[in-house]
């Protein structure tokens, strides 16, 4: 609770009400304390008090910004950002208009702090695209009203020289929409001449500062400051001030806000005319009638105006030197003095430059101002300006200072006599504070019928000689015991003796001070005259922009009625302004300026006491002190806080003002705190009515969350149900859809069962009773019919009869593929039977001869398959042809089965010689060939076995038993041509004549027995014989080897 503290800070409190003892000096010591320590805020309940620090002070941050967002405006430290936000916030929150009512003297602050409103508003609602664009136009018109309204005084190096009433509107958000900028009598006088040590407005330094060589080429403008008569011709720089720089920022500021580069264009060429009209001087000479009149001293300036706004020189150089006057129905052209010249020049420049500056302000609404149509609220920020009182005082202080006590009117009004009338109104107990009432000043400035305005106006229009003198007198007599006029003459009735105030003077007793005006120029001023050959002339001109600040130039609408005075529009202007405040919820800022020259944190007490005493503080404490800080009828406010209790939430039944009690007393505030008027509900301090926006900020919290739970809960009930119902249609769908599926499945299955069992029952009962058995012998008929065709067709199909012809024709049905094989095995074995039967005996020996061979060697031997080919002929010798084989014919005679020759291996060195071989049923014969005599002759009982090779030699070793009789030289080693016939005749002799088969052994190696012992014979296989003769070499004395291929 720092900030809270430091409100209740003994020695600077930060709320004025709460100083004790409230005194001029305590208040004064306050704020002088607060002032030195930085704090340059300090409240009256919700006014603001603002002492112009003149430095800068490190509190319009962001983080600020932040801080004050949203704030409790009791609970932090005072700030202009405070009534800002609270202001904001009861705008979006509340949907109440609201004002800002910036108040002070020149230089207090005013402008500054109607910015900081502005930036913090700007700062805290919300962003966008849209919406920064129409902040950043808001915020930007500021540059641009400030070079063409501000300007140098005395009082402030940056004094608005105009008033300024700018409404922001909002959407119902709270988002800035656009905004409306109404001007309030520009001191155009500041135009033409100023007060040394001050300045004329700002644009023209910063053109001539910061414009670039071709802007002021084509402006046709000199640099140099000293050249311009209306600049003064003295040096214009200020410190602290950069206009080169402050130039481009106005050009800027005007891109931002959406002047296009030729609009600029324009309007930097009228503010040169301006400047330049200064320079055109007029020289006086005389004409022929002797008269007096004025010509242009020096054609240059004017010939440069003229090209700027596309005129003819000469026709500016009539409007400035001479007036179309009318004199019975007759335009006569009459010439003018050169004061009168000079009085028409400026009166032109003064014109031009305050139209310009209204046509400025229309520009900048037409870009910010918001459609028609959308519902808005507002918030008015007025910084007018301030109270002045000068050494010589003219019509624009008479002005601004009217305007001031109009504002001051509104205070005291809004804070002072309403609150105070209102408690007496309401019922409430109240002890009245005394309170100094401004209406009278304001009664005798602005009443209608009598008040000084008036008589001005009158006097203007009154026809004879008018001057300020006349006006004074009618002012003295009417005012003659008026409290707060005085003049010399009231003085001189009620003989006081004052040397201050000058014969042609006046003098107000204003809220602020006294101010003595000089009626001097009164008159001509609130004329306000231009001639009329000059708005003609501009009229003429072919600049567009200058053409259309000139619409009375126009000859076709010439109009003889005059225009309304200064005084009487600024009257109606502040009338409207006023209205406008009134509709709003106003908020103060009251600026106070600590020093008269500018110096930073230099607190001139006696300047604070005279701003404490006109601004009415003290009474302003009092009455808050006594007061109530808040008030609202019984309905809104039962409305806006209901939801505090259950008793009036959501609705009470009764009247607002029992509702009311009844919620109060349920929130229990101690009963100072509230009074209950007739209408309206009455809280004393600010702190009961923030804890109760407290309390209520909570509860609609509450409330949101408890919406938000049971929409929520409505909602998923909702969906929940939803999907209930549609879970119970699908499944209840789907159910029937697989209920149905199941039965016609079933059907399906019943049906397919029930025309078997029908089937199955009808075929029984039709077998039993109609052709039983049919089947069965039509199966019978069909098989046998296949039997018989294939029988048929194989009996057309027989293969040939050669034996060696295997084929047969295919079964054509499986089931009759084993009786096919049968059938061809059979016709196979006729065949061959067939076969043999045809044969002769001879050739069937030879073929038994053959089986034999084939039975013994088949496989066997190599030799064998060579055989094949060849017909055993037996008989190769032809014994009984040749005469020299007579003998051994005679000794086989009949036996005979074979002979032929072969070759004896000799047993010791393995090498052959011939022998003849005969082979008789009984005996085999060995003889030599050429004697034809047997030299061997072996009982075939001797014969043990035979040995043969394996390969397609024609080796034999013939084995002999050793008790044979033959066998005493051993056994024999033979190698014949037809070894397989001789073994095989061999073979069947034996079985013919023993019945014993001949043991026959196909090896490659065995044992003989030689006469000498056994020898061991290995069969060698060699590529190097030849194939049928084999080669025996003896190895040793037991081996031998059988070369053979
Ligand atoms: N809050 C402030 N902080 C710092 N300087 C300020 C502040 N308010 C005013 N000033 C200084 O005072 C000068 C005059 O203020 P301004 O607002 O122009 O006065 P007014 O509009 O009342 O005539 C400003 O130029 C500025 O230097
Ligand atoms: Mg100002």
């Amino acid at each position: 609770m720092e900030a809270a503290n430091s409100l209740l800070d003994a020695a600077a409190v930060g709320d004025l009400v709460l100083l004790d003892p409230l005194t001029e000096e305590s208040l004064l010591h306050t704020l002088q304390e607060r002032f030195h320590r930085g704090d340059i805020y300090t409240y009256i309940g919700n006014v603001v008090i603002s002492v112009n620090p003149y430095r800068s002070l490190p509190i319009y941050t962001p983080e600020k910004v932040q801080e004050y967002h949203n704030c409790n405006f009791f609970a932090v430290k005072p700030h202009i950002y405070a009534i800002a936000d609270d202001a904001y916030r009861s705008l979006r929150d509340r949907d109440r208009d609201q004002c800002i009512l910036i108040t002070g003297e020149s230089g207090a602050g005013k402008t500054e702090a109607s910015k900081l409103v502005m930036s913090y508003v700007a700062a805290v609602c919300s962003k966008g695209e849209e919406v920064d664009k129409v902040k950043e136009q808001l915020l930007q018109s500021n540059p641009v009203l400030e070079a063409f309204g501000n300007a140098k005084t005395v009082r402030n190096d940056n004094s608005s020289r105009f008033g300024k009433y700018m409404d922001v509107e909002f959407d119902f958000k709270g988002e800035p929409l656009g905004g409306v900028i109404s001007n309030y009598l520009l001191e155009k006088s500041r135009i033409v001449r100023h007060v040394k040590g001050e300045r004329n407005f700002h644009i023209f330094y910063q053109l001539l500062a910061g414009g670039s060589v071709k802007q002021l080429q084509h402006l046709k403008l000199r640099q140099d400051c000293r050249h311009y008569s209306y600049l003064n011709r003295e040096s214009s720089g200020l410190p602290g001030m950069d206009d080169a720089a402050n130039f481009h920022a106005t050009q800027d500021a005007m891109r931002i806000i959406g002047f296009s580069p030729a609009e600029v264009m324009a309007l930097l060429e009228v503010t040169a005319v301006v400047l330049k009209l200064g320079n055109v001087q007029l020289s006086s000479s005389y004409q022929a009638s002797g008269m007096e009149a004025c010509s242009i001293a020096e054609p240059q300036e004017l010939q440069e105006i003229c090209e700027l706004i596309g005129l003819d020189p000469s026709r500016l150089e009539r409007a400035l030197c001479s007036r179309t006057v009318k004199a019975r129905d007759e335009m006569v052209l009459t010439t003018l003095s050169v004061p009168q010249g000079y009085y028409g020049r400026d009166a032109l420049a003064k014109n031009i430059y305050s139209r310009l500056f209204d046509w400025l302000v229309n520009r900048i609404n037409a870009s910010i101002q918001v459609k028609p149509g959308k519902q808005r609220k507002v918030m008015g920020v007025l910084d007018i300006y301030g109270f002045e009182i000068f050494q010589d005082n003219s019509f624009e202080q008479f002005i601004i200072n009217y305007c001031n006590e109009k504002l001051q009117q509104i205070f005291i009004l809004m804070t002072l006599k309403e609150e105070q009338e209102e408690y007496v109104r309401e019922g409430i107990q109240w002890t009245p504070v005394e309170f100094f009432d401004n209406s009278i000043i304001c009664n005798l400035i602005e009443n209608s019928k009598c008040g000084i305005l008036a008589m001005l106006d009158e006097e203007c229009l009154r026809p004879g000689v008018v001057n300020e003198d006349t006006f004074l007198t009618k002012l003295n007599q009417l005012f003659a015991t008026h409290k707060h006029y005085e003049s010399k003459e009231t003085q001189n009735a009620r003989r006081i003796m004052d040397a201050s105030l000058p014969p042609q003077c006046f003098r107000i007793h204003h809220y602020a001070g006294k101010v003595t005006y000089n009626v001097m120029g009164f008159i001509e001023k609130n004329n306000d005259l231009l001639f009329r050959d000059l708005s003609q002339a501009m009229w003429a001109a072919q600049h567009a922009l200058l053409r259309s600040l000139f619409p009375e130039g126009d000859p076709q609408k010439v109009s003889l009625k005059l225009p309304p005075t200064a005084g009487f529009q600024f009257k109606a202007s502040v009338a409207t302004l006023m209205k406008n405040l009134y509709s709003k919820n106003p908020n103060y800022i009251r600026c106070i300026k600590p020093n008269e020259t500018k110096t930073a944190m230099l607190f001139t007490p006696e300047l604070v006491l005279a701003q404490i005493r006109y601004l009415g503080l003290m009474e302003n404490v009092r009455v808050r002190r006594a007061g109530y800080a808040f008030r609202q009828l019984y309905g809104p406010f039962l409305e806006r806080y209901k939801m505090l209790s259950p008793q009036t939430w959501p609705r009470w039944a009764g009247s607002d003002r029992d509702g009311a009690e009844v919620l109060l007393a349920e929130l229990a505030f101690p009963p100072e705190e509230l009074a209950f008027g007739h209408t309206k509900i009455f809280i004393r301090s600010p702190r009961t009515l923030f804890d109760l926006e407290r309390q209520r900020q909570e509860r609609v919290v509450q409330l949101a969350t408890l919406i938000q739970k049971m929409f929520r809960g409505w909602r998923c009930r909702m969906h929940y149900q939803r999907m209930r119902k549609s879970q119970i249609i699908i499944s209840a769908w789907f159910r029937g859809h697989m209920q149905k599926n199941k039965y016609k499945q079933m059907k399906r299955s019943a049906l397919i069962i029930q025309a078997h069992v029908r089937g199955w029952k009808v075929r029984r009962a039709y077998r039993r009773y109609f052709r039983a058995g049919a089947s069965a012998r039509l199966a019978n008929f069909i098989y046998r019919r296949l039997v018989q065709k294939f029988l048929v067709s194989l009996g057309r199909n027989l293969p040939s009869l050669v034996v060696t012809d295997r084929t047969w024709p295919p079964a054509p049905y499986k089931f009759l593929a084993d009786a096919n094989q049968e059938l061809r095995s059979i016709f196979y074995h006729w065949k061959c039977k067939k076969y043999r039967e045809q044969l002769t005996p001879q050739r069937r020996a030879l073929l038994q001869a053959k089986l034999c061979a084939s039975e013994l060697f088949k496989d066997k031997k190599t030799l064998y398959s060579k055989s094949l080919q060849q017909p055993f002929q037996g008989e190769y010798l032809g014994l009984t042809q040749n005469p020299k084989y007579q003998k051994l014919h005679a000794v086989a005679k009949d036996k005979l089965v074979m002979a032929d020759t072969v070759r004896k291996v000799n047993r010791a060195s393995g090498k052959t010689v011939p022998r003849l071989l005969l082979l008789t049923t009984e005996h085999l014969v060995l003889a030599d060939p050429k004697a034809a005599q047997p030299k061997t002759v072996l009982s075939l009982g001797d014969i043990r076995s035979v040995s043969v090779t394996r390969f397609s030699d024609g080796f034999l070793a013939l084995h002999l038993k050793e008790t044979s009789t033959g066998g005493a030289k051993g056994d024999f080693l033979l190698v014949s041509d037809h070894l397989i016939e001789l073994i095989t005749r061999l073979h069947q002799t034996l079985m013919d004549t023993t019945a014993q088969a001949l043991p026959l052994h196909i090896t490659d190696q065995f044992s003989t027995r030689f006469q000498k012992g056994d020898v061991a014979v290995t069969v060698v296989e060699s590529a190097k014989v030849d194939s049928n003769v084999p080669v025996c070499k003896k190895r040793g004395s037991h081996k031998m080897e059988v070369l053979v291929h």
